[in-house]
């Protein structure tokens, strides 16, 4: 197993798009519904039946995408469900046999190249639906022994036939996938018996041969074997990541309200200032954020979660440069900033506003020249003698090394106001 070509573009990234779309956004109650409600086949049915969506428009996701200042997206091209949003030759469970009669996939792959975005797929190892998938603990039927009795000798070899046959569809039939998301691996999980993982999948075999197919394709970590990068699920790391001591490129995935499919009736959702934060956090911390969307059953972004992304990129049309190629710098930054570093430019987040003053230990007679990014206006810094001991209006008792920048009394009118540090050369 050779490793992938190159992260570069990954990790310029920072911020890539998740989109869970299938027949459980018209459920519109989380894409674990038919596990949820241990629905039948024939329950679940009718959203195959009516499964057309008319509003399907994978441009208007992508223009979404880009405008929020995310680098690539990736698709649900089949979920746990066993839905497949594409033409498949090794299943009639298709969004071809549906109302709806198209190929999704290659629609959103068109797409997203046509806004100059990378192409990410998502694939589902577990299927609800394959009558070869050994019944387990996330399976709908896991307490049905009916069922069970009846799925006794199902063949794990020869779901693994099919699984890799899908993925050699998806990786033949749409030119440059440049990221392959598998989902999930769960030998290791108390909370399902039964838990499959890299055996289960021919997991080494099917690496090979999705490295053989696309050679720079990015891959990630849930086959149960090592991938290309990590994937904190819902969940942010304390620092940059590592793999056997090792530091690793890694992505947190991140749902808008706790669901990843459409879900009408949850009102839980993230305001667009926390994932802003969310993002530079990781950033901060070397890491990428793969923001979700659930699409309707119509296949529309909904108003609540149009409106995050629209703010996000109105951040994003400031700020980005202290995103896009940047990474985690060499100073600890102080409470309640976060620093980012691309080049020559240290970028100070502040996730509240200081009172006049901001400490920077570390950084006196590193930086050139100071801006607010939000208006390109100078930050004075304030020269205080180290050994000075603070008294009345003086200040002082600051450590050696700090430099003190004066903020304007009136916040910036941004969800995350942030410094623009010019280092001098070397710093
Ligand atoms: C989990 C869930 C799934 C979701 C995924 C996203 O594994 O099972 O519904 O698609 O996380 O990372």
């Amino acid at each position: 197993m050779t490793a992938s070509a190159s992260l570069t573009w990954f990790t310029d990234a920072r911020l890539g798009m998740f989109v869970h779309w299938g027949l459980y956004s018209l459920a519109a109650r989380h894409e674990w519904v038919k596990n949820h409600e241990r629905m039948t086949d024939a329950e679940y049915e009718p959203y195959f039946a009516h499964f057309d969506p008319d509003r399907y428009d994978p441009r208007a996701w992508a223009r979404t995408a880009k405008a929020a200042g995310a680098g690539y997206v990736v698709l649900t091209a089949k979920h746990h469900d066993g839905f497949c949003l594409w033409n498949s030759a090794l299943t009639d469970y298709t969004s071809m046999n549906t109302p709806f009669g198209r190929d999704a996939v290659a629609e959103f792959v068109e797409a997203c190249r046509a806004e100059g975005l990378r192409v990410g797929l998502y694939y589902s190892l577990i299927d609800w639906h394959h009558r070869s998938f050994p019944v387990d603990g996330t399976h709908p039927q896991r307490d049905d022994e009916d069922f069970k009795t009846a799925a006794a000798d199902r063949d794990i070899r020869d779901y693994q036939r099919y699984l890799h046959g899908q993925v050699r569809e998806l990786l033949t039939g749409y030119g440059q996938i440049d990221y392959l998301f598998f989902d999930f691996s769960y030998t290791h999980r108390a909370d399902y018996w039964g838990g499959k993982g890299a055996e289960d999948w021919d997991a080494e075999n099917l690496l090979c041969m999705v490295r053989a197919l696309q050679p720079q394709i990015i891959v990630n970590d849930r086959l149960g074997i090592p991938g290309d990068i990590v994937t904190p699920e819902q969940y942010q790391p304390l620092e940059p990541m590592t793999r056997d001591g090792e530091p690793v490129a890694w992505e947190a995935c991140q749902t808008l309200n706790g669901s990843w499919g459409y879900d009408r009736d949850n009102l839980d959702s993230k305001s667009s200032e926390s994932l802003i934060k969310l993002l530079i956090d990781g950033v901060s911390k070397d890491g990428n954020l793969l923001l979700n969307v659930g699409p309707d059953g119509r296949g529309r972004i909904d108003p609540v979660a149009q409106r995050t992304f629209d703010e996000i990129a109105t951040w994003m049309d400031d700020h980005a440069r202290s995103i896009h190629g940047a990474g985690p710098a060499p100073w600890k930054a102080p409470s309640d900033t976060r620093y980012t570093l691309r080049g020559d430019r240290l970028y100070v987040h502040l996730f509240s506003w200081p009172f006049k003053h901001l400490h920077l230990p570390g950084l006196a007679g590193k930086v050139a020249y100071a801006q607010l990014m939000t208006d390109a206006s100078e930050l004075i810094p304030l020269h205080i003698d180290p050994d000075r001991v603070a008294q009345n209006t003086l200040m002082g008792g600051l450590p050696e090394g700090t430099l003190t920048l004066q903020l304007p009394i009136q916040r910036p009118h941004s969800p995350v106001p942030v410094i623009e540090l010019f280092l001098n050369p070397g710093s």
